[in-house]
């Protein structure tokens, strides 16, 4: 047991000592300091010296570094350890980052800095996204399963096939998941009717709502969200059955739409979106660097786009704070993010004490959320043929 903490106190450490790299490096563009040397003093500032006050960082610069640089990297290094640790914090108590910015200033850690270096790091937020987002891509398909479809009762085939004629997105996802290995046993199907009773109603009302997102997340650094929304769906739905907070068909939306906002990240000004590649592929996780560059993660930008698609207030709420489900009062926020804690996809800081209050808070047993599985074999034949 004490050999698990240690570890897990150790890739804690390692986690963060990265992320301190990645921003350091981005820091350091600004300031005119070359990435290694940061690189390195950052990788290494809770190896070689007791960290939380400067003159440790300094001697740290001075033995990894040397040289006319080695106070300036100690300072670019301590302060990006700072940034962190408070973004860190933000489970426990919510700041807006300018908040944090402002309060890091005053830590006995920043005595003797160097205040442009704070200037610096707010040049890298993004000024100019816009406070309500509407999509520049095509949306119409979705707005119109969502507005139609996400009400959980039975469907007749004739309802469904009127929304599906109307998009030939949905037309092809219908005809190819009916014709797919999963449902095709006889002749070729070719008409949505045909496709629609031979896959079933409730198949079918599914296909035509992740089929409504895919256009969405067409672009390809999209891809791997979409193949995780198809997966967190089902997740959801089991989640929102098993605990009575949703109907199945409910959760299934619910885990379609929780991540829509990252679609809205590719339209972020080029300087920003650079920015934001270096810091994830440096590895600080998505929802982390979207906080810090934008002010808000995706979460709020999905809730801003959703509430825009008449959805219920409750699945705003979800949507909007799946990541930080501690700052609103609504277990569907929970349930949200326990689907994405199971789901494994890495967006968000890891916090054992988050998963362990949205259990409580949603009354489930954390056997029983293992037991969860994220396949569903309609959504994979639809993954198959899209
Ligand atoms: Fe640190
Ligand atoms: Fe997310
Ligand atoms: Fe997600």
């Amino acid at each position: 047991m004490v050999m698990i903490q240690m570890s897990l106190d150790h890739s804690a450490e390692q986690a963060h000592c990265r992320r301190t790299a990645a921003l350091a490096v981005e820091l350091g563009r600004r300031a005119g300091v070359a990435a290694p040397p940061l690189v390195r003093a950052a990788l290494l500032h809770h190896s070689l010296e007791p960290l939380s006050h400067a003159s440790g960082l300094d001697r740290l610069a001075w033995h990894v570094v040397g040289g006319d640089d080695a106070r300036r990297i100690a300072d670019i290094v301590q302060v990006c350890n700072l940034v962190d640790e408070q973004l860190e914090a933000l489970e426990f108590e919510y700041k807006e980052v300018e908040i944090i910015l402002q309060e890091i200033q005053s830590f006995p850690a920043f005595e003797g800095f160097d205040p442009a270096l704070v200037e610096h790091l707010r040049e890298m937020r993004c000024q100019q996204f816009p406070g309500e987002l509407e999509l520049p891509v095509e949306t119409g398909a979705a707005r119109l399963v969502f507005r139609t479809l996400r009400e959980p009762r039975d469907y007749e085939v004739r309802e469904l096939e009127a929304v599906a004629l109307r998009d030939p997105v949905l037309t092809g996802s219908l005809l190819g998941v009916a014709n797919s290995a999963l449902y095709g046993r006889g002749r070729a199907v070719s008409s949505v009717g045909r496709a629609i009773a031979a896959i079933g109603v409730i198949a079918a009302r599914k296909v035509m709502l992740a089929s409504a997102m895919r256009p969405l997340f067409a672009s390809a650094g999209l891809a791997s969200i979409w193949s995780h929304s198809l997966s967190s769906a089902p997740l959801c739905a089991a989640l929102g059955s098993h605990t009575g907070l949703l109907s199945s068909e409910e959760g299934l939306v619910l885990g379609l739409v929780h991540d829509i906002g990252a679609v809205a990240l590719q339209f972020l000004p080029r300087e920003t979106l650079v920015t934001h590649r270096n810091l994830v592929e440096g590895g600080c996780p998505a929802a982390y660097v979207e906080r810090l560059l934008l002010g808000r993660d995706h979460g709020e930008i999905g809730a801003g786009l959703i509430a825009g698609w008449h959805f219920p207030k409750e699945f705003i709420e979800a949507v909007r704070f799946h990541h930080q489900p501690e700052r609103c009062s609504s277990k569907l926020a929970s349930l949200a993010y326990l689907a994405e804690f199971w789901s494994g996809r890495d967006e968000d800081l890891p916090s054992f004490g988050r998963v362990d209050a949205c259990l409580a808070r949603v009354g489930l047993a954390i056997e029983t959320l293992m037991d969860m599985g994220s396949q569903d074999s309609t959504l994979r034949a639809l993954k198959a043929v899209a």
